[in-house]
């Protein structure tokens, strides 16, 4: 049988094939704001797509860099901020071009992103996302949970988290896992709060 060939994320933007796209900011996100779990803090936010979480943070006093390769998301974003009159740094990139070692966040808030890259790139995400941080800087993520073969997104299996995000580089600080969050189309994610060790 012949494969269909992958789309590219821009390609998918689109052809309105985004399934991922909330529409809104994600309750994980609110949860986190109003514990006061999470600050106003310098923040970055690998994948933001179309990044109503970065409107959120923006309007919150947050210093908020968003990264994404596709252009079509980076303009909505833009625009949306313009029209706001709010401000964050919207960058078009490949995350992985980026070094942010000598100006690093407090913070990176991860949805849908992990789970939207090949297994095989996760170490260097984790890396990636590790020196990007200060030391004793959170990473805010959400472990998707599709309990299938294949992806995007991919089965973000907590045993593989705990073992990618390992305890010596990595306080795992709160990770409830009866607390899954339904997402969109009937797929599930965990809310994992993560510190950064020296
Ligand atoms: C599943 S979407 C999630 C978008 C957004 N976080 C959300 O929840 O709506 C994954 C996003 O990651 C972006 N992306 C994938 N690989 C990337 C890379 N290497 N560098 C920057 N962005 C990337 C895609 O363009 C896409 O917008």
């Amino acid at each position: 049988m012949q494969q269909t060939p992958e789309l590219s994320w821009e390609e998918r933007y689109q052809a309105h094939n985004t399934g991922w796209d909330r529409g809104e900011v994600s309750l994980n996100l609110i949860q986190w704001l109003e514990s006061g779990v999470l600050k106003p803090c310098r923040i970055m936010i690998p994948g933001c797509g179309n990044g109503y979480e970065v409107l959120t943070l923006a309007k919150q006093g947050f210093e908020v860099v968003a990264i994404d390769i596709a252009p079509t998301p980076v303009k909505n974003l833009r625009k949306a901020l313009a029209d706001a009159g709010l401000t964050a740094e919207v960058i078009e990139s490949d995350f992985f071009d980026l070094d942010f070692r000598d100006k690093p966040f407090d913070a990176i808030y991860e949805q849908t992103c992990l789970c939207a890259l090949s297994p095989e790139l996760w170490q260097k995400f984790e890396t990636w996302l590790y020196d990007s941080l200060k030391i004793n800087g959170e990473l805010f993520s959400q472990f998707m949970q599709t309990y299938r073969e294949g992806g995007p997104p991919f089965h973000c299996d907590m045993e593989d988290m705990r073992q990618l995000f390992d305890k010596q580089h990595w306080k795992w600080v709160n990770c409830n896992e009866s607390q899954i969050m339904t997402v969109l189309n009937n797929k599930m994610e965990i809310p994992c709060l993560l510190r950064k060790r020296a």
